[in-house]
């Protein structure tokens, strides 16, 4: 008999900080709902969790593929109708210099082949703080060092351009916009999004503009695609049908790659080998592309009405809670109120959830400017839930921290 193999194998050093703060909570809930209780989620964006239901005409299209025999691998790039449809999104959307299309297994693969096809070991790229944390994850999963600028709380989570411009260097390859924003649900102005591409002229930087959230307004103002307002930058429009068609779990995302021709395209080349070397995205899911895109968009008129009545349930929360304020969200579903407590505010959300039940994520698991705390909350629940569920937060607070400062 050979000995056994007990010679421990660790994970690649690079790995060691990767959080998903959203997910990693889980594990304290788990042991809640082992014990019997209910806990609420407000910390993780699907909306197929609560009251929202995928347009049934998406879920037929998909069936068809599967029953006409879609089910082999499909393209690198996607399907052609599916690449024709989100073309046609782009012209939408007002993006006029399109340079090429592509399908992936949801907006996270879009984000991984497209920082992965650009940074070289020693360069690095600007990301938000606060931020959706895959992207910080793929840095640290390539070696890259994190080059975070501020959103900036006092200007509605506006870019802090003075901090862009300190942050860039020689090194610096491409900038990452989250419009509409998690974990803030904020929006760029379109001042703000020519100002970006001021810079990004300036620097030679490539923008990387997550639009995965772009038919969740909350607003009677439209939506502004970075691409639209600077059609010259070079520029990648990253889109899907997690959110806005309410299937997450299909993996369908999209880039659309823009700005001068002999700009990106080297660049472009460079990841559409990824795709090629990835074989393809989901290929069945792929036939709904067309129908959401181009069929009724009915179900947005009955989401973006439970999300307003929400955000503002949640917004008049905030108000009336001591030690807590908040810049009322105007897309996605996600509220980012900043919370005055004497500890930090990952104790605050454990806590939190232990002894009332209500899961929301902390700050620092976005990055937020030293000094500061804050906490996500996800309000797709009905409004009977969240009233509930703040009910709950607003007795945590005070028990635990008094009324005043
Ligand atoms: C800003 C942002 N980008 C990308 C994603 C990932 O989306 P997908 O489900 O398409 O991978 C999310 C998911 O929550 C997100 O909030």
């Amino acid at each position: 008999m050979p000995s056994a193999q007990t010679h421990e194998i660790s994970a690649a050093r690079r790995l060691e900080n990767i959080r998903y703060a959203i997910r990693d909570l889980a594990c304290v809930a788990d042991e809640l709902t082992r014990q019997g209780h209910k806990v609420v989620p407000l910390n993780i964006g699907d909306p197929l969790n609560f009251d929202f239901q995928t347009p049934p005409h998406i879920i037929e299209a998909v069936y068809k593929a599967m029953r006409d025999g879609k089910n082999g691998y499909a393209p690198s790039p996607g399907i052609p109708v599916a690449l024709e449809a989100i073309r046609g999104e782009a012209a939408r959307k007002g993006i006029t210099t399109v340079r090429d299309v592509f399908v992936t297994s949801g907006v996270s693969e879009t984000v991984d082949a497209c920082i992965s096809a650009l940074v070289n070991p020693g360069e690095d790229i600007l990301t938000p703080r606060p931020d959706y944390p895959l992207y910080s994850a793929i840095l640290c999963k390539l070696g890259i060092a994190l080059n975070t600028y501020d959103l900036n709380e006092d200007d509605s989570w506006q870019p802090e351009l003075a901090d862009i411009e300190r942050k860039v260097t020689l090194h610096t390859r491409g900038i990452v916009l989250i419009n509409p924003n998690n974990p803030t649900g904020s929006l760029c102005t379109r001042q703000m999004l020519e100002q970006v591409a001021g810079l990004a002229r300036r620097h030679n930087l490539i923008v990387f503009s997550d639009e995965i959230y772009d038919k969740l307004i909350l607003e009677d103002t439209p939506h502004i695609a970075f691409a639209s307002v600077a059609p010259d930058v070079p520029c990648v429009t990253f889109g899907g049908m997690s959110k806005n068609y309410l299937v997450p779990g299909w993996r369908i995302g999209w880039g659309i790659v823009s700005g001068e021709a002999a700009a990106v395209k080297s660049y472009t080349d460079g990841v559409q080998r990824l795709l090629r070397a990835r074989l393809c995205a989901n290929h069945p899911e792929q036939y709904a592309i067309k129908p959401a895109l181009e069929g009724p968009q009915d179900h947005l008129v009955e989401v973006q009405r439970k999300l307003r009545s929400r955000r503002d349930l949640t917004q008049k929360w905030c108000e009336a809670t001591p030690r807590v304020s908040c810049v009322a969200p105007r897309g996605a579903f996600y509220a980012y109120p900043r919370i005055d407590i004497p500890e930090s505010d990952e104790i605050f959300v454990k806590e939190l959830i232990r002894q009332k039940h209500v899961m929301v994520v902390h700050g620092s698991g976005f990055g937020q400017k030293p000094g500061t705390q804050h906490f996500r909350i996800v309000f797709l629940p009905d409004e009977a839930t969240l009233t509930k569920a703040y009910a709950g937060i607003a007795d945590f607070i005070r028990e635990r921290y008094g009324k005043s400062l």
